[in-house]
């Protein structure tokens, strides 16, 4: 790879990422890290502006002026924000646009494109399954419905205080999965998972990661509120667990995220903590499970948000097929 490729690849890494990671932060509201993350892009594109001159940036004149570009379109993304700290769309997408323009633009003052990738199989999945993975399921997710009744009494958190069964929700074709430990207040009086001050903020997660919240599939370890949110019990987990399992093999998500220690642990049968865990793929059946912090601690602890933000972008890059893994 030459200087002038190098330079433009370093660019467009630099304004996708600064500008990313900034509307990250807007979306789920860690203005304080903008500043010097605001001053850490501009540092980065100046040196790379630097490191480039004389070799490449003054070769061309065009790469120059885009290492600008990235830095200004970095800028410009922190800047969109209202008041109340999230994004104005519009703006955000100008950003978006800008540095779109900056991809083009350095495409074109370069070397030629690079090939495209190798082209998925013309008659879909031709592969057999491999022996570790999880085997097509033959019933739906309303039999799994059918089958646990609004009036379920298989564990102690039916009768506990509980309104209702909180199921899943989402898309039966989901490439994305995420679980959590068990309905709060909110969603046992609406019956819907994740739809309180963690579900908010779930789907903002969702949507910095370029998705919305009705491409993915939600769910539980337990379906029932556990009074005062306690952790549900092992047995209580264990009860309830069958059904989510049972949905994974319907949905067969690519990836399931699992939010927090509870889930972690129910779904991998782990003792290690998610401290450790998080961040890095592990594996319920041959799908790729990513481990990290639930959103309720997030709202506790908005420092962890940096984090949880590394491992949603590992996601999103496996499941655009940017990661070997
Ligand atoms: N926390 C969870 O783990 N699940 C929900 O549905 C809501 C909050």
């Amino acid at each position: 790879m030459n200087d002038e490729s190098r330079f433009r690849d370093e660019l467009i890494t630099l304004a996708t990422e600064a500008g990313e990671y900034l509307a990250y932060l807007r979306e789920i509201g860690v203005e304080s890290l903008e500043g010097s993350l605001r001053s850490d892009a501009a540092r980065r594109a100046e040196q790379v502006v630097k490191a480039a001159t004389p070799d490449a940036a003054h070769s061309s004149p065009a790469l120059e002026r885009n290492a600008r570009a990235a830095a200004a379109a970095a800028e410009n993304v922190s800047s969109t924000a209202d008041s109340s700290g999230m994004p104005h769309r519009t703006e955000a997408a100008q950003s978006s646009q800008q540095i779109e323009m900056v991809k083009r633009s350095s495409k074109q003052s370069n070397a030629p494109e690079p090939p495209p990738p190798p082209q998925e199989t013309l008659f879909g999945e031709i592969t057999p399954q491999d022996e570790a993975s999880l085997p097509r399921s033959n019933e739906t997710l309303e039999d799994i419905r059918a089958d646990i009744t609004p009036q379920c009494m298989r564990c102690p958190l039916c009768c506990q205080g509980r309104t209702q069964v909180v199921n899943s929700e989402g898309n039966p074709q989901a490439r994305l999965m995420f679980v959590g430990e068990a309905p709060g207040a909110d969603e046992d009086a609406q019956g819907r998972p994740f739809i309180g001050r963690a579900g908010q903020l779930l789907n903002k997660m969702i949507e910095a990661m370029g998705m919305k919240r009705e491409d993915v599939f939600i769910g539980n370890v337990n379906r029932c509120r556990p009074p005062q949110n306690r952790t549900p019990s092992p047995a209580e987990a264990k009860t309830c667990k069958p059904f989510l399992l049972r949905e994974i093999a319907i949905v067969q998500p690519e990836v399931i995220v699992v939010l927090g220690n509870t889930a972690m642990k129910n779904l991998l049968d782990t003792k290690e903590g998610i401290t450790k865990l998080r961040g890095q793929f592990q594996d319920y059946n041959g799908i790729k499970v990513m481990p990290t912090f639930h959103p309720a601690y997030l709202l506790r602890d908005p420092s962890k948000k940096r984090e949880a933000w590394e491992d949603l972008k590992t996601t999103r890059d496996y499941l655009q097929g940017k990661l070997q893994q």
